[in-house]
């Protein structure tokens, strides 16, 4: 990647305010109280523009529809991310950014090794001294499951923001531009160092940890249980919240020591729910099964067998519950001390699955494995 060759380290005004001894954020207010409140766009970036990478992996925010009104059917990951970059001219105001199609593809088909190749490639990003943040454009399908490994996987504390729009660029209210504009003013602000890897969409900063999608086609899709960690509004980062569990810097997980990582798979439990399921996932080859059980991680009885003889296949078993949110109680719905099985904590399934898949690469005793899940 070519380095960045337009770097606005201070402008003349910080220059003078570092040398006479001033943080130049204090001066500012001291100066000028009353512009704090109505900070333009560009007040973040004004002591000197961050220098960002964009990786370019597809979704809708690179999509296109047939017609303006084609607000939920189009094709997603056509646009190059250079294409995207340029379509939002108010990005350079505030940042210089660059560039990077690592792949163009629907979040729905990251797998394994595509998360890997993402994750290795931000990491090396991130120890660039002139890369101050990275931004990755994402489809929204699997934001979540991506932003969690990332979450727990990078060294560095500087801001990664991942960022996806509902409705492509070609349809009438189209929200990939403000999302990408906003994603920018996150990644280049100080204040979003050591917070995670973060997510950004309609209006809203949310951890990497909690945030998922819960509606197919609304603009208003991601929540997190406990709420976001904060606003992107008129430009300006504000930040409410902390993320309580350890990420990046805090976790064992270095992606830069992960060549590969374990199958975990995930059986679905509903009424009827076939039990073979559990047998094609061991003959797969999965290491652990994340039931994504009903209601507090409830099994049928009819179930209870299959997910016995694949913990004494070393198969390790994890409830889960599909419900969208809670904690799952470990011996209550099940004795779990009794089967050797893992609960988890609040993590919904698909997020259980990256945690284990992390977890089985440190050890593959169900009890420390339990810990994991209660820590992160
Ligand atoms: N299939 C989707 C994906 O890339 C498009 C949905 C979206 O990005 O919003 O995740």
């Amino acid at each position: 990647m070519k380095r960045f060759t337009r770097f606005t380290r201070l402008t003349t005004l910080s220059a003078l305010l570092l040398a006479a001894g001033l943080n130049a954020g204090t001066a500012q207010a001291q100066l000028a109280p009353a512009a704090a409140t109505t900070a333009p766009a560009s007040a973040q970036s004004e002591a000197r523009k961050a220098n960002i990478v964009i990786i370019g992996t597809g979704g809708t925010i690179a999509g296109a529809g047939a017609s303006a009104t084609n607000t939920a059917a189009y094709q997603s990951a056509v646009v190059p991310v250079d294409k995207i970059i340029a379509s939002v001219p108010e990005i350079s105001k505030v940042a210089n950014v660059k560039g990077e199609q690592i792949f163009q593809i629907g979040s729905e088909s990251f797998n394994n090794e595509r998360l890997l190749k993402l994750g290795k490639r931000v990491s090396e990003l991130l120890k660039q001294p002139d890369v101050d943040g990275i931004v990755i454009t994402h489809g929204t399908d699997t934001i979540e499951e991506t932003a969690y490994f990332l979450n727990l996987t990078l060294k560095s504390d500087k801001p990664v923001v991942v960022v996806g729009s509902m409705r492509p660029g070609t349809a009438l209210g189209a929200d990939g531009a403000l999302n990408l504009y906003d994603a920018v003013l996150v990644a280049s602000n100080p204040d979003s160092r050591g917070k995670g890897t973060l997510v950004v969409l309609n209006d809203e900063i949310h951890t990497g940890r909690d945030v998922t999608k819960s509606n197919t086609f609304k603009t208003e899709t991601f929540r997190s249980p406990f709420g976001p960690l904060g606003y992107v509004v008129e430009g300006r980062t504000l930040f409410f919240r902390l993320p309580a569990r350890p990420h990046t810097m805090q976790t064992e997980f270095d992606i830069d020591k992960l060549d590969k990582l374990p199958e975990v798979a995930i059986v679905y439990a509903y009424g009827n729910v076939n039990p073979a399921s559990v047998d094609a996932a061991v003959k797969n080859g999965a290491k652990a099964i994340v039931f994504a059980a009903t209601g507090n991680g409830s099994v049928g009885d009819y179930m209870v067998e299959p997910l016995k003889a694949a913990r004494a296949k070393g198969v390790q078993i994890v409830r889960a519950s599909r419900t969208g949110s809670g904690v799952v109680i470990r011996n209550a719905e099940q004795p779990d001390d009794k089967y050797d099985w893992i609960v988890t904590d609040d993590q919904l399934p698909q997020k259980a699955r990256i945690l284990m898949a992390l977890a089985l690469t440190k050890t593959n005793d169900p009890k420390e494995l339990q810990k994991i899940l209660w820590k992160y």
